[in-house]
Order: C-alpha cells, then sequence, then structure tokens
C-alpha cells in the first residue's frame, strides 16, 4: 500500500505469526489515508481521505467475546463515552453464530438491533473472501449510531482469524492465532460526542473549513455546493499537509502523484469558488494549529510544507483556465458527436498538457453523466512512455 489506510497495516505480521511479538495487545491512535472513498468527500457527512483510526488489537490474545463486551462497555459507560444504548445497532457476517450470541446474551442487545449481512459488508477487507486481496482476514461485526438525522458506523472490530491464499473454494486458511484488530473513527465518534451533523463540524475541522472560507472570500454555507468545496479543500489540504510534512512531496508516481492528484482536486474546487491565486497554502498554519496537541511535530514544518503547496498550487494554476476551457470544449463536442465515453487520447491530452489528473476529468465527466476510457487513457500513456499517475 502507498500509505496506511487502516489501522492495522503495521501489524499484519503480527497476525501472520512471522515476527516475534513483543506484546499481544495493543491500542493505536493511527493517522490512515485512503482514496477509496474520494468522490464522497465533502458531499456525504462522514467520509474523508485523511482521517484518524482508533483501534485496539489482539495478537492471539482476547477474541470476539471480550472484544464485543469491551467495546460495548466503552461506548455506553458513563465512565467512558456514555452513549445512549438505545441508539446503537451491530451488524454481523452471516453465519456468525458466537458473535451473535455474544450480542444477544452477554451485550443483551435487542434481537431487532443486530443484523447478519453478508461479505460486502460484514468481512475485512471488504469481499475478501471472494474477491480477495490475499493475505490476513475476517468476519467483522460493525457497530451503529443512530443519530437524529441519520445512522453512521462508528466502529469495526474485525476477528482476524484468517489468511486467504488464492480464489474460493478452500481459500481461508486458518492464522497460527485467532486476532482482533478494531477500527473507531476518532471524526465519527467526535461528531456523535459532540452532537453536530458532520465531521466537518467537530472542534478540530470545522475552524479549518472556517478558515478555507476566509482565504476563499467567501461564507461557508453547509449546504451549498460551494460549502462542499470547502468540506473537500479542508479534507485534501489536512491530507497533504501531513503527507508532505513526512516528505512525500507531489510527483508523478505512486504515493507523490495521490498527493499532487489531491491538491489539483482541491486547487480546481478553489478556482470554481472563483480564487484565482494560490491559496490553499495559507491553510497549513491552522492545519498545524488544529492537530497540535497529538502532532506538535506539525509545527515545525509549516513553512517547508506550506512552500511545497504553494508550488504546486502555482503550477496548476498555471494551466488551469486553458485545461477548464479545453474539457468543456471536449463536453460540448462529445454531445455533438452524441458519444459518452472520454477517449483515451483526450485524457491524455488533458494530463499532459494541461496537468489535469485524470481522475479529476472522470469525475467532471461523471458530472456530466460522461463514461472515462480508462484502458485507453493507460494504452495512450504508456505508448508515450509517461508515468499515466493513478487508474
Ligand atoms: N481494519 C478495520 C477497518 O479498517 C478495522 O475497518
Amino acid at each position: 500500500v502507498l500509505f496506511t489506510p487502516a489501522g492495522m497495516n503495521q501489524f499484519k505480521d503480527h497476525f501472520l505469526g512471522r515476527c516475534k511479538l513483543e506484546f499481544t495487545r495493543a491500542t493505536t491512535c493511527q493517522k490512515c489515508l485512503r482514496t477509496g472513498d474520494i468522490d464522497n468527500v465533502g458531499r456525504t457527512a462522514y467520509h474523508h481521505t485523511f482521517f484518524e483510526m482508533l483501534g485496539n488489537f489482539s495478537f492471539g490474545d482476547y477474541f470476539k467475546r471480550e472484544a464485543i463486551v469491551w467495546a460495548w462497555e466503552f461506548l455506553t459507560d458513563r465512565k467512558w463515552l456514555g452513549l445512549d444504548p438505545d441508539r446503537l445497532s451491530a451488524t454481523i457476517y452471516l453465519d456468525d453464530d458466537e458473535a451473535a450470541e455474544v450480542w444477544l446474551n452477554d451485550v443483551k442487545l435487542p434481537a431487532d438491533r443486530l443484523q447478519r449481512i453478508g461479505e460486502d459488508e460484514n468481512f475485512w477487507p471488504a469481499s475478501a473472501p471472494s474477491l480477495g486481496p490475499d493475505g490476513v482476514c475476517g468476519p467483522c461485526s460493525e457497530i451503529y449510531y443512530h443519530g437524529d438525522t441519520g445512522e453512521v458506523e462508528i466502529w469495526n472490530l474485525v476477528f482476524t482469524q484468517f489468511n486467504r491464499v488464492g480464489d474460493p473454494p478452500d481459500n481461508l486458511r486458518p492464522l497460527p492465532s485467532k486476532n482482533i484488530d478494531t477500527g473507531m473513527g476518532l471524526e465519527r465518534t467526535a461528531a456523535v460526542m459532540q452532537g453536530v451533523d458532520t465531521n466537518y463540524h467537530i472542534d478540530i475541522l470545522r475552524p479549518l473549513v472556517e478558515t478555507a472560507a476566509d482565504v476563499c472570500g467567501i461564507k461557508y454555507e453547509p449546504d451549498s455546493e460551494n460549502g462542499r468545496r470547502l468540506r473537500r479543500v479542508a479534507d485534501h489540504v489536512r491530507a497533504c499537509a501531513f503527507a508532505v510534512h513526512e516528505n512525500v512531496y507531489p510527483g508523478p508516481n505512486k504515493e507523490k502523484y495521490v498527493v499532487k492528484r489531491l491538491l489539483r482536486r482541491a486547487v480546481l474546487d478553489g478556482r470554481q469558488i472563483g480564487v484565482r491565486e494560490p491559496f490553499l497554502h495559507k491553510l497549513v498554519g491552522k492545519v498545524a494549529e488544529l492537530m497540535a496537541v497529538p502532532y506538535p511535530e506539525l509545527g515545525e514544518t509549516v513553512k517547508r510544507v506550506s512552500q511545497v503547496i504553494e508550488g504546486e498550487e502555482a503550477n496548476f494554476l498555471g494551466t488551469i483556465d486553458g485545461g477548464l476551457d479545453r474539457i468543456h470544449r471536449i463536453f460540448e463536442q462529445m454531445k455533438k458527436q452524441n458519444r459518452g465515453m472520454v477517449s483515451g487520447a483526450e485524457a491524455a491530452e488533458m494530463y499532459q498538457t494541461y496537468g489535469f489528473p485524470p481522475e479529476l476529468f472522470e469525475t467532471m465527466a461523471a458530472e456530466h453523466n460522461l463514461t472515462f476510457d480508462w484502458s485507453g487513457y493507460q494504452a495512450e500513456m504508456e505508448q508515450h512512455g509517461i508515468a499515466s499517475g493513478g487508474g
């Protein structure tokens, strides 16, 4: 993986029994970065690229019963989070009778608040048995909070007990020990605890969204299109501030490309709000300030990180207007030709000439109900011997 997309990444060898165990239990607060949900960022209340995941882990120590009972205690006991138990529900994997038994008999969760769901939701990684990837996996149990405005998954308890090897059938081998991997979204849990309707309004994010609005010279209106853009800007700049701080600079390949793509997407949001000058870099200080308690080190690199981000902004701003014109002409032409798919050649031109990441072009195409020819794009880039960025 290019980044740490889950709290358990660093523990794979522990689960596989491939390293000497110096401890059999752990708890973590893990910086995570995933782009799998990127199209939801800003639009939904609860998605991010960068977020913090809280976890507790067992390497052959406690297992399912303790993990479920302790999760419930942590969520509901007044000593801990003190959430109203009537607002919680849980899901389990289809045939996981053992988990059902714990939820119903130990926790005494009412049966109508326990649901059995298939591997696409209640296995981790999702759909691992059928679709992979190979490696450690297991059935899971998710805990949902039902708020006034909707429900949100706040905690995923994974019973990591298999190593997937190849395609079904018989591809789930028991691991040397039965393990626990749990992941609780810090921002989601904070939203529930602080009684706000979206993660973007919690105490460590709302000020960043508001500052983004200030820097862009507009007022933050949560329900507007610009409100969605500002939330995306806040998410992406936070992600990039952490990445650049850790010396992952924007560039043409792999993790560097992810940073470039996120920065350019945020620049485009700013451009669509009406900003013509680099602005993202002005938010780095705010990120450092808001995250200073757990990550004081961010404060030491604000200048360097701001400069790197400003450089990338300036690069893209140099071609963005020409690029947007070109994209609109392409869309008009496609409409005239009754063509529904952006061609590989068009996408390659947009990246090479205007620096438009293909994912960005794809998102804009989707807004016009147009599809995107990824394999054509990759073939085109390979032909020119150029790194194709994402895909
Ligand atoms: N590894 C699990 C997840 O990321 C907890 O959801």
